[in-house]
C-alpha cells in the first residue's frame, strides 16, 4: 500500500532517511569533484569538457538540495557537513593533477556509483510503500546514467 510522510512508520522513515543521506553525500562529493575538474581540465577538448563538468555540478547542486529536502519532508535529519558526507560517500575526491581522460574516467565511475546508490534508495523506498521518494530516486538515477553515457562516449 502506498504510504506518505504522515503514514510511514518510524522504522520505515528512518531507513529511507538513512538511504537518502547516502544519496545526498555522494551527490555533494560528486558536485565538488565536477567543479574540481571544471577548473583544472586541460587538453584539446578543454572547452566542451569545461562545460560538461559545469553542467554536471549545476545539476548535482540542485539535486542534493532536492534530496535533502525530501529528508526534511520525512521529518529526518539531513547530514549537512562535508566531513560527514565524505565519511559515508562511496565516491571519493580527486587530489592533485589528472589528465582529461583520467577525469572523464573518474567522473564516469562516480556517475555509475551514484546511479546504483539512487536505485538502491528507490528500492528501499518502494519496499516501504514510499512512492514519492521512489519517484525522486528513479528520476535522479536516470540522470546519473545519462551523464555516465555522456562521459563513456568520450572514451570510445
Ligand atoms: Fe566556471
Amino acid at each position: 500500500m502506498t504510504q506518505t510522510a504522515l503514514t510511514l512508520t518510524k522504522n520505515a522513515s528512518t531507513a529511507i532517511v538513512e538511504a537518502l543521506n547516502q544519496c545526498v553525500a555522494e551527490t555533494a562529493v560528486t558536485t565538488m569533484l565536477a567543479q574540481n575538474f571544471h577548473w583544472n581540465v586541460t587538453g584539446m577538448a578543454f572547452g566542451p569538457l569545461h562545460e560538461l563538468f559545469q553542467t554536471i555540478y549545476e545539476d548535482h547542486f540542485t539535486a542534493q538540495d532536492d534530496l535533502a529536502e525530501r529528508i526534511k519532508a520525512l521529518d529526518g535529519h539531513a547530514e549537512g557537513t562535508l566531513a560527514g558526507m565524505l565519511d559515508r560517500s562511496k565516491v571519493s575526491e580527486h587530489e592533485g593533477e589528472a589528465s582529461d581522460k583520467e577525469m572523464i574516467e573518474a567522473m564516469m565511475k562516480a556517475q555509475q556509483t551514484l546511479a546504483a546508490t539512487l536505485a538502491g534508495c528507490g528500492e528501499i523506498a518502494a519496499e516501504h510503500g514510499d512512492a514519492l521518494t521512489e519517484d525522486l530516486c528513479i528520476a535522479r538515477g536516470q540522470e546519473h546514467e545519462k551523464f555516465a553515457w555522456f562521459l563513456r562516449a568520450h572514451l570510445r
